[in-house]
């Protein structure tokens, strides 16, 4: 069976075997995703193979202290705090990684950022890495470290715009 486009994750969908090796993302998945969904604190998308989950992802708005962003990002005289965008979850089933599923579903939550920014505002993506390993990930994609926690990196809007050559509304 082919695996789906990304889509939103419902009760049809099978997570009960997701597993990326990292225990915190798929407890998450399995336990929390679908009410978060329900009750509208976090956008879940999936991709699935035959209604198994193989990988997600998981959108939400947040606020970030203004001191807390690079300064290529903190430009002018932001809010405090900065409303933000942050991408809170990413993960690969661990049998189905290398096979394009977990850039595929970033670009398509990048795009979706580039909207929804358009759409509200909010200048900047925020990503929480699991480790040091998912930190090196995030930086090779264009993500810098906040000033005080490496594990938590930002892009600016304008930088995933123009890298998908999409324009802002
Ligand atoms: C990171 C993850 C989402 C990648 O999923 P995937 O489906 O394998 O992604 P892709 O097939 O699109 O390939 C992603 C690329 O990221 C790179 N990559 C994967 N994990 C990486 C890591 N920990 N550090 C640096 N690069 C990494 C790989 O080199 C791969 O490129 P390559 O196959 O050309 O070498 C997946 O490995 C995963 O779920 N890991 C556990 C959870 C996690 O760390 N989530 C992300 C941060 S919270």
């Amino acid at each position: 069976m082919a695996i789906s486009s990304p889509e939103p994750l419902t009760a049809s969908h099978d997570t009960s075997g997701f597993s990326c090796g990292k225990v915190s993302l798929d407890r998450w998945l399995q336990t929390r995703a679908l009410s978060n969904q329900q009750k509208g604190f976090t956008a879940v998308m999936v991709v699935h193979d035959g209604g198994r989950v193989i990988g997600y992802y998981g959108l939400a708005p947040t606020s970030i202290l203004p001191l807390r962003l690079p300064r290529s990002i903190r430009t002018g005289q932001p809010p405090d705090p900065v409303p933000c965008l942050l991408l809170g979850q990413l993960a690969t089933d661990q049998r189905w990684t290398r096979k394009g599923i977990g850039s595929g579903l970033l670009k398509h939550a990048l795009e979706r950022c580039v909207t929804a920014s358009g759409l509200i505002g909010g200048p900047a993506l925020v990503v929480n890495a699991v480790d040091d390993g998912a930190a090196a990930f995030w930086r090779g994609w264009g993500f810098l470290p906040s000033k005080d926690d490496p594990l938590t990196l930002f892009r600016s809007i304008s930088n995933i715009a123009a890298s998908l050559g999409v324009s802002q509304q």
